[in-house]
């Protein structure tokens, strides 16, 4: 499989979101990539429920929300129901992992988990066979436009190893400080979808970054 690129709308025009949807939408992207923060689990918040559903009805590619919210389990039919289609929950945010992503799947969805830069993808070791995809922090979440943590190259390989010894399917994506520099050798590692904010939504020619990450 070839990598997907997910543009993440946190670093989009939210006085105009429809119209980088629209940029979206037209361009090679494979997925939205929204970031739902709740000012406790995270140090910032960003959006919610609502405007998931208000950008439900214009875009036309899945919508991989990520939870960074104390509790997630509480949201998952009400998440559904704005639109998700991929819902990921943090591994640092959740007490019953195989509870939520079961509930998750339940409710039609994909289902993945989150890691902090912290936290070690061996504790995985049980769960990797539920999950479609893993979402690998290589900023501390919270907020866009930080830098590329470089450890998170060791955790892609080290998860890669761990998805093929336990014969899992698992998706392999990444998150924070994505850019044209690093992407080829995040693809190298082993991800399968690279999430990307500042570099798509600040460059002067957001559809064309999209081409050009979608190239590497
Ligand atoms: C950070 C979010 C990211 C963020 C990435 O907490 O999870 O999805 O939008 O933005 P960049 O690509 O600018 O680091
Ligand atoms: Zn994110």
């Amino acid at each position: 499989m070839s990598h997907l690129i997910a543009p993440s709308l946190l670093s989009a025009n939210f006085g105009n979101l429809q119209h980088d949807i629209d940029m979206v939408n037209k361009s090679e992207a494979d997925w939205f990539h929204l970031d739902v923060m709740d000012g406790v689990f995270v140090p910032n918040i960003s959006f919610g429920i609502p405007v998931i559903s208000a950008i439900k009805k214009w875009a036309e590619k899945p919508l991989d929300v990520h939870l960074m919210i104390v509790q997630p389990e509480r949201y998952m039919g009400d998440f559904k129901k704005a639109g998700a289609d991929i819902l990921t929950v943090h591994y640092e945010a959740v007490t019953h992992l195989d509870r939520t992503i079961h509930a998750i799947k339940q409710e039609g969805m994909k289902a993945g988990v989150v890691l902090n830069p912290h936290t070690s993808v061996l504790l995985l070791e049980n769960i990797i066979t539920e999950v479609d995809l893993v979402l690998l922090m290589s900023v501390n979440p919270g907020f866009g436009g930080q830098q590329f943590i470089e450890n998170s190259y060791t955790k892609i390989h080290q998860l890669k190893e761990l998805i093929i010894k336990k014969g899992s399917s698992a998706l392999i994506e990444v998150d924070g400080g994505v850019n044209l520099e690093n992407a080829p050798k995040l693809i190298q590692a082993g991800a399968d979808v690279l999430v990307a904010g500042n570099a798509i939504f600040k460059s002067a020619n957001p559809s064309q970054t999209i081409r050009s990450f979608k190239s590497l």
